[in-house]
């Protein structure tokens, strides 16, 4: 099997994904129309040509700008219909989904409307293509705790569909503490808690996610490398990092995937994950992610089957289930 056969080959969990970063320009295009929603794009062309980033921020408008077409339950159901079928393309057989209530409840699109079109799609792509998933409600970190805490009220006819709650957005200026206290109330409703950390902010924001929020993954964290007592912890206590490289690419995290510190944080035993973050803008789904970083660090056969066995071990599965996917990926790779 080639490297990449050997990629398509083997199940992935995804872990960090947000649904409004798997916008095609295309659909983006259409629902526009179908809901007379004004973007100030003439041509799917035009949307492709203003995906050039040059930082979180300059992405991040563009972002909450194309989610602004979205307005009925089918529009999220159809939003995530289309990554469901990227997910089976890639052999993506669980996926942990992101969503920003606020970038809609602020538009005057109800918190139902939103989660109720995103858990029917759920539960059709278990019957479709058997992937199973979990929904994942991340606060913007750019508004107040306030707002974050009337969300997660607005949440509460809803708990049954969320596993957890997330913090995303602006990251510089924005530090996790500023969190902590409608963290605190997510973690006595049962939710599991994560953060973005370590992105663009310094290695001190993993530090304050894991304690001030104590939440039990990090999304991307790769400037944890900058502290060595912190990676420590993160090998000893096997905190998962959901890592993106073509999100870190785009957004000028590292200026080429060569530069990638994936590999490193591999190497020391730092349970790192594979993840497309926000695909349509960034130029590719996950197996685009595999591929592009295999060649760029030279990833052998074993690391791509530890980051996919990862993958599974730093989910919500249980621990039948993970041993299941365990299962499948060595069978996999006695095949090969
Ligand atoms: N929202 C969507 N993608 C994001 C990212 N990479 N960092 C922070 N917030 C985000
Ligand atoms: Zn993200």
């Amino acid at each position: 099997m080639t490297i990449e056969q050997y990629i398509d080959a083997l199940p992935k969990a995804e872990l960090h994904l947000h649904i409004e970063g798997t916008f095609e320009p295309e659909l983006m295009f259409e629902m526009a129309q179908r809901n007379q929603v004004s973007i100030p794009y003439a041509s799917v062309e035009e949307v492709k040509q203003a995906y050039q980033f040059h930082n979180l921020q300059s992405f991040l408008d563009i972002y909450y700008a194309g989610a602004s077409v979205l307005l009925h339950e089918q529009d999220f159901y159809d939003l995530a219909m289309a990554y469901f079928q990227r997910c089976y393309e890639d052999n993506v057989v669980h996926t942990e989904i992101f969503f920003d209530p606020q970038t809609h409840t602020h538009r005057g699109v109800s918190f139902g409307v939103v989660i109720n079109g995103l858990s029917k799609a759920c539960q059709d792509a278990k019957k479709q293509y058997g992937i199973s998933s979990e929904l994942i409600m991340c606060f913007l970190r750019h508004l107040p705790q306030d707002d974050a805490i009337k969300t997660l009220e607005q949440a509460k006819p809803f708990l049954s569909l969320i596993k957890g709650v997330g913090l995303d957005s602006s990251e510089l200026g924005f530090p996790p503490e500023l969190f902590s206290d409608v963290f605190q109330q997510a973690k006595e409703l049962g939710l599991m808690r994560v953060a973005h950390a370590g992105e663009e902010g310094p290695a001190s924001y993993v530090w304050g996610a894991l304690d001030a929020l104590d939440v039990s993954r990090i999304d991307h964290g790769v400037r944890s490398q900058e502290d060595d007592v912190l990676m420590q912890r993160l090998v000893d206590e096997q905190i998962p990092l959901t890592v993106c490289p073509l999100s870190n690419l785009a957004l000028k995290v590292v200026n080429h995937l060569k530069h990638h510190n994936l590999k490193k944080m591999l190497d020391k035993g730092v349970c790192v994950t594979i993840n497309s973050d926000d695909p349509a803008y960034f130029g590719g789904y996950m197996n685009a992610n595999f591929y592009q970083i295999t060649h760029a660090l030279n990833l052998s056969k074993d690391d791509v089957k530890q980051l996919c066995l990862n993958s599974f071990k730093a989910s919500s599965l249980s621990q039948e289930e993970k041993t299941y996917w365990y299962e499948r990926i060595e069978a996999v790779s006695q095949h090969d």
